[in-house]
Formats: structure tokens, sequence, C-alpha cells
């Protein structure tokens, strides 16, 4: 496994983080916490969750797996509330079900943040809870995930008090940053020196089934996957790709891609022609 610093928190964080978005309740909780033990004996130490992940299974089978572990493990959470009373009764839900007192990375669940939201975030308190909970250290850093661009996200950045950013980009989903990392939020990010953390890191299957579906015979044999990530992990900017393993043979092929440092691609020969 392969580490990187998390922008201005100065956190030594695993190039893949596990993205517990897709657990649910009927996921098997033995096999779950085995793969996580798994993974953390393999190196890596960030993972990413929020309390609306399988209704809040999400979060108690990271609790489980980080307890009597926790000082090595980065957990990072959201709050799918925007306003100071719900961000309260979100963060104790979570505290409670990770096992923890703190919580390393607290995001703001998006989304597009629409002005509403950008309203309630920034003039609503939302924000100034935020740094309350930070001042109290119940949280560590503070930061927000978001699907795309938006003039909220651009507002947000523009604070300088957020310390992370969870972003869409891939092979397919170009527009947070451009291949010579001058234009979009995630350079704009980089510039505020926040840390970058990806969502949909290998698509989230998008491209793998336009692939399957147009080349149904040919792409038996092809390891798209391995060739997604290590796509993702080449932008200079990335600090963790998250993915949501969910087999011990995920934690070993994608610990592979990251050790293969030698098959990083050079975005910018390859999109600057
Ligand atoms: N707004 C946010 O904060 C946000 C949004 C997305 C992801 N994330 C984080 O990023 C992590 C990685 O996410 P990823 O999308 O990149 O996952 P991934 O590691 O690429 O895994 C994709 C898997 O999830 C399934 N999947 C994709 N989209 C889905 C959907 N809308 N509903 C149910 N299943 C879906 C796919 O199944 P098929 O075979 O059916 O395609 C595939 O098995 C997540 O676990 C989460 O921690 C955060």
């Amino acid at each position: 496994m392969q580490y990187r610093t998390l922008g201005k928190t100065g956190l030594n964080v695993s190039e893949i983080g596990y993205g517990g978005g897709r657990v649910r309740p009927e996921h098997d909780e033995i096999s779950l916490v085995n793969m996580l033990h798994h993974a953390m004996d393999s190196g890596l130490n960030y993972f990413d969750t929020a309390p609306d992940y399988g209704g809040g299974y999400s979060e108690t089978i990271i609790g489980k797996a980080i307890a009597g572990r926790r000082k090595s493990c980065i957990v990072a959470t959201k709050t799918e509330a925007y306003d100071p009373d719900g961000i309260a009764i979100d963060v104790e839900g979570s505290l409670q079900r990770l096992g923890t007192d703190y919580i390393d990375v607290l995001q703001f669940h998006g989304g597009w943040f629409y002005a509403e939201d950008t309203e309630r975030i920034l003039n609503g308190g939302g924000l100034a809870a935020y740094l309350k909970l930070k001042q109290e250290g119940k949280v560590r850093f503070i930061g927000f995930s978001a699907d795309g661009p938006s003039g909220g996200i651009e507002q947000f950045i523009a604070t300088g008090e957020f310390d992370m950013m969870q972003i869409h980009y891939n092979l397919m989903y170009q527009s947070t940053c451009d291949a010579f990392g001058r234009r979009g939020i995630i350079p704009d990010a980089v510039a505020q020196e926040m840390g970058i953390v990806l969502m949909r890191s290998t698509t989230s299957n998008a491209f793998q089934n336009l692939m399957k579906h147009c080349f149904p015979n040919e792409m038996a044999d092809v390891d798209v996957d391995s060739f997604l990530l290590n796509y993702s992990l080449s932008n200079p900017m990335v600090n963790v790709a998250l993915m949501s393993l969910q087999r011990i043979d995920d934690v070993d092929w994608t610990n592979a891609v990251s050790d293969n440092v030698d098959a990083r691609l050079d975005l910018q020969a390859i999109h600057g022609r």
C-alpha cells in the first residue's frame, strides 16, 4: 500500500480508502469485519461512511472493525443534516455506532449543494456547528462530499475553513480537474491546501457496464477495474481513492494496483495532444 498526505490535515493516508456506501443490513457482518481487518493488516487506514449508508449498518460494521485498533484508523463520516440541531443529532448517532469518542473527518453529505443547502451551511449555522465540534475535539477535520462542481462548492472552498473535499473524478468524469491540474474544483481546493478524496474512483461500474454492453465477448479477459483505479491514482492531486471493497480479493487487487507505481499514467501526455 502506498501513502499520501491528506492536504493540510497532515494525515498520512493510504491511497486506497474503504468506502462503506454500498453496505446493506443483509450483508454478513462477520465477513465484512474480517475483510476490513484484512484491509487494515494490508495497510489501509482510511474509512469513509455516513449515517445514511445501510440505515447506520455501515457505521456499525466499521465500529466493530476498528474496535481495539482505533488509533491507527482514520474514520470519515458525514452528516445528512446541514443545520446545527440536526448536525448534533447525526454526530451523536455516528459516535455511538462507530464506538468512538471522536471522528477524524466530518463531511457535509452531498449532493450538488443547491442554493438553499449552501445558505443553510454558510449562513444558517451549519459551518459554525462543524467548527464548534472541531474546537470541542469531537471532530478533528472538516469537509464535504459532492457529486460535481457547483456554485455552492466554490463558496465552501473560498471560505478557507474546510480541510478536505470528497469529490467525483475518474476516467469518464473529468469536469472537476483538467489533465494539467490547473482548472476545476480539485485544483481550486488544492490551492487552499485541502485534501482530495475520490468517490466513484472506478466510475461506479458505469464504464465497465458500457464496455461489456459494447464488447460482450472481448471484455471477459480485460482487467478494466485495475486500469480505472490506476487512472485515478495517476492524478497527483488525488490523496485517497475510495473503493467499496466487498471481498478479501478486492483488498488484494486494489493493493496490487497501489503498489504497481511503475504503471502510473502520464495524464498530461494522454490528454494534452
Ligand atoms: N455523495 C457521496 O458522499 C458519495 C457518493 C458516492 C460514493 N461515495 C463514497 O465512495 C465510495 C465508493 O463508491 P463508488 O460508487 O465508487 O463504488 P465502487 O467502489 O465503484 O463500487 C461500485 C459498486 O456499487 C454498485 N453501485 C454503483 N452505483 C450504485 C448505486 N447507485 N446504488 C447501488 N449500488 C451501486 C455497483 O454495482 P453494479 O454492478 O450494479 O453496477 C458496484 O458493485 C462509497 O462507498 C462511498 O463511501 C460517496
